[in-house]
C-alpha cells in the first residue's frame, strides 16, 4: 500500500460499496496488513476497476474505529469510511445481515428487526453517501452497490443532482409478499429510486422490485420504466430497473490454468489427497444461504449407505469465515464442523479424510488449482444472487472435464442451463445428482462443459459493467446536454 493520498478527489467513476476491495488487519506487532476482502462483489468489481482510469472506491476497511487515510491501490483511489463498534453491531451485523440478508434470501433464517438497527443503517448510509459525493467530479457517475447501501442513491441525489447514479443489487430481491414484511420498506424503495438505473441479477428480481414499487408506492410502471414524482416543483423522473447478470473475469481465470505453477499445484492437491479416483469440491462463504448443511447431509448418507467409497472418493469443503459475530453464522459453523467431524469419525482412515474441511481464505491461484483438481463442484445454494464460484469453475476447465452441480435457486441457474440442476432441499435428488455426476462419461462432461464455457467466456464481468454503464449513460442527462461517451 503506497503511503501517499490521492491528490485529485474529482473522479469520473465512483464505486460505493460497504467494503473496500481490501480489508485492513492489525498484526500482533501493531503493523497493518491489507488482504483481499471476502465475497463475490469484490471479486467482480476489482476486475472492473482495474480497467478504469480515474476510478475511486468508497467503502469500509473492515475494522472498527477511525478510517485510514485515502490511498491508492492497483491504479484506484480508495476512500475508507469509518464504522465504529456500534455501527458494526447495528448497521452491518444488525440491519444489513440480521434483517435484510435473511429477508432477501427467502427467510431461510428468521429476520430480526430493531429500531436502533434502522437508525444506524440510516446514519451509516448517510456517511457513505457524503463520502461518495465529496470525491465525484461534475460529470461523474456514481455506482452504488448492494443491500447494505439502499438509501445511498437518494441521499446522493439530494446532495449532488449533477451526477448520474446507478445502483446494483448483488443479492436477490424478494417477492413483494415477503418484502412487505420489512419495517421501513417504503423508505428503502424511495432510497433506491434516487438512482437513474437499478440493476438486478435475475429477471425475477427485477420483476419483484417493479411489483413492490407499483404496489407499495403506487408509482406508474411501464415495462422497465418507473415514473417517480419529483420533490416540490421538480418534474417527474424516469428510473429504469433492468436485469444485468454479473460475471467474472473469465479470460484471466482461464489463463491462470495455463500457468505451470498452478497446474503443478492442482496435481499436487490430488497427490496430497492420496490420489483418489474422484475429488468433489464445495467452495462457499460459511453462510446459511449456501446449502452447506444439505450438501453434507447428502454426502454423509451416500457414505453411510455405501454408494460412495471413501477410499477412492474425497470431498473438499472450503468455507470462508464470514460474519462470525452474527448468531446464525456461529450456529452454522458449529453445525458444519460437528457434521464434518462425525463424517470423518465414521469414514476417514489414517491420512485420508472423507471430507477435507478448510475454514480460511486462499489466493486466486490456489482457488484455480482447486477447481482444476475437482471432478465435481457442488453449488447447492438454497438462495443466491448469482454465485460466482459456479462461473469460476467453468472458466477453470478449458480441458472440458468436470461436472458442475448447480442449485436452481442460484442466479447462475438462469444462464448455466447445461449444468446438472438440483433442488438442494430434496436430499434424495441431491444424492442422485452427485452419483450421476461422479459416473458421468467423459463425452457427456465435454458436451456440458463446452456449452457452459460458451456462456461464461462470452459473458464476462467486463461486458456486464460495460452494459450497465452504457445503459446508465442513456438516462436523462443531469446537465441537460449530451455527455461524451
Ligand atoms: P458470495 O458473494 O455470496 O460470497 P460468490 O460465489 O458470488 O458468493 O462469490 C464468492 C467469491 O469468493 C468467489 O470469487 C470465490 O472464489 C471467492 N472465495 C470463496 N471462498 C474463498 C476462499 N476460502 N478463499 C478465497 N476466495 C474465496
Ligand atoms: O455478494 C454478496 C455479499 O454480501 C457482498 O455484499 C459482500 O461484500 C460479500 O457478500 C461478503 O459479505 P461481507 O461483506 O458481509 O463479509
Amino acid at each position: 500500500r503506497p503511503a501517499h493520498a490521492p491528490h485529485r478527489p474529482d473522479h469520473d467513476l465512483v464505486v460505493v460499496a460497504n467494503r473496500l476491495p481490501v480489508d485492513s488487519r492489525t498484526l500482533p506487532d501493531g503493523a497493518t496488513e491489507w488482504v483481499t476482502s471476502p465475497g463475490g462483489l469484490v471479486t467482480a468489481m476489482e476486475s472492473v476497476m482495474k480497467g478504469v482510469d480515474s476510478g475511486a472506491w468508497v467503502g469500509w476497511a473492515g475494522a472498527p474505529g477511525d478510517a485510514p487515510d485515502p490511498f491508492e491501490a492497483d491504479g484506484m483511489s480508495l476512500y475508507p469510511v469509518a464504522l465504529d463498534q456500534e455501527d458494526i453491531e447495528r448497521y452491518y451485523e444488525g440491519f444489513s445481515n440480521g434483517t435484510l440478508w435473511p429477508l432477501y434470501h427467502d427467510v431461510i433464517v428468521e429476520p430480526a428487526f430493531h429500531r436502533t438497527w434502522w437508525d444506524s443503517y440510516v446514519s451509516a448510509n448517510r456517511r457513505f453517501a457524503r463520502a461518495a459525493a465529496a470525491v465525484a467530479s461534475r460529470t461523474s457517475t456514481i455506482w452504488v452497490h448492494d443491500y447494505q447501501l439502499q438509501l445511498v442513491p437518494r441521499m446522493i441525489r439530494d446532495d449532488r443532482a449533477d451526477v448520474r447514479i446507478g445502483f446494483f443489487n448483488h443479492i436477490p430481491f424478494p417477492p413483494v409478499e415477503l418484502f412487505s414484511q420489512l419495517p421501513k420498506r417504503n423508505q428503502i424503495l424511495r432510497g433506491l429510486l434516487g438512482a437513474d438505473l437499478i440493476g438486478f441479477q435475475r429477471e425475477s428480481d427485477t420483476q419483484n422490485f417493479l411489483a413492490a414499487v407499483r404496489k407499495l408506492l403506487g408509482h406508474h410502471v411501464d415495462g422497465q420504466t418507473i415514473s417517480v414524482p419529483g420533490l416540490g416543483a421538480a418534474p417527474m423522473r424516469e428510473v429504469t430497473a433492468q436485469t444485468f447478470p454479473i460475471s467474472i473475469d473469465s479470460a484471466s481465470v482461464s489463463a491462470l490454468t495455463e500457468d505451470p505453477e498452478v497446474r503443478e499445484h492442482a496435481a499436487q492437491l490430488r497427490r496430497d489427497l492420496g490420489n483418489p479416483r474422484k475429488v468433489v469440491v464445495g467452495v462457499d462463504r460459511l453462510d446459511y444461504t449456501k446449502g452447506i448443511r444439505h450438501r453434507l447431509k447428502a454426502w454423509g448418507e451416500l457414505l453411510n449407505d455405501g454408494s460412495i467409497d471413501p477410499h477412492d472418493t474425497v470431498m473438499i469443503q472450503v468455507a470462508t469465515p464470514s460474519r462470525e459475530r452474527v448468531e446464525a453464522y456461529r450456529q452454522l459453523r458449529d453445525e458444519v464442523e460437528l457434521t464434518v467431524g462425525r463424517i470423518n469419525g465414521d469414514h476417514a482412515s489414517i491420512g485420508r479424510a472423507a471430507v477435507s474441511y478448510q475454514h480460511r481464505s486462499f489466493d486466486r491461484r490456489y482457488m484455480t488449482a482447486l477447481y482444476m483438481a475437482a471432478d465435481v463442484v457442488l453449488v447447492t445454494a438454497l438462495r443466491d444472487g448469482m454465485n460466482l464460484v459456479a462461473k469460476e469453475y467453468v472458466a477453470s476447465r478449458p480441458d472440458l472435464q468436470g461436472v458442475l452441480v448447480l442449485s436452481e435457486f442460484a442466479g447462475a441457474a438462469d444462464e448455466l442451463r447445461a449444468a446438472v440442476m438440483v433442488n438442494p432441499h430434496d436430499i434424495d435428488e441431491l444424492k442422485a445428482a452427485i452419483l450421476r455426476s461422479l459416473a458421468m462419461p467423459e463425452e457427456e462432461q465435454q458436451e456440458s462443459m463446452r456449452s457452459l464455457r460458451h456462456q461464461v467466456m462470452e459473458n464476462d464481468v467486463q461486458s456486464w459493467a460495460h452494459d450497465f454503464l452504457e445503459r446508465l449513460e442513456q438516462s436523462d442527462d443531469p446537465h441537460g446536454e449530451a455527455k461524451p461517451v
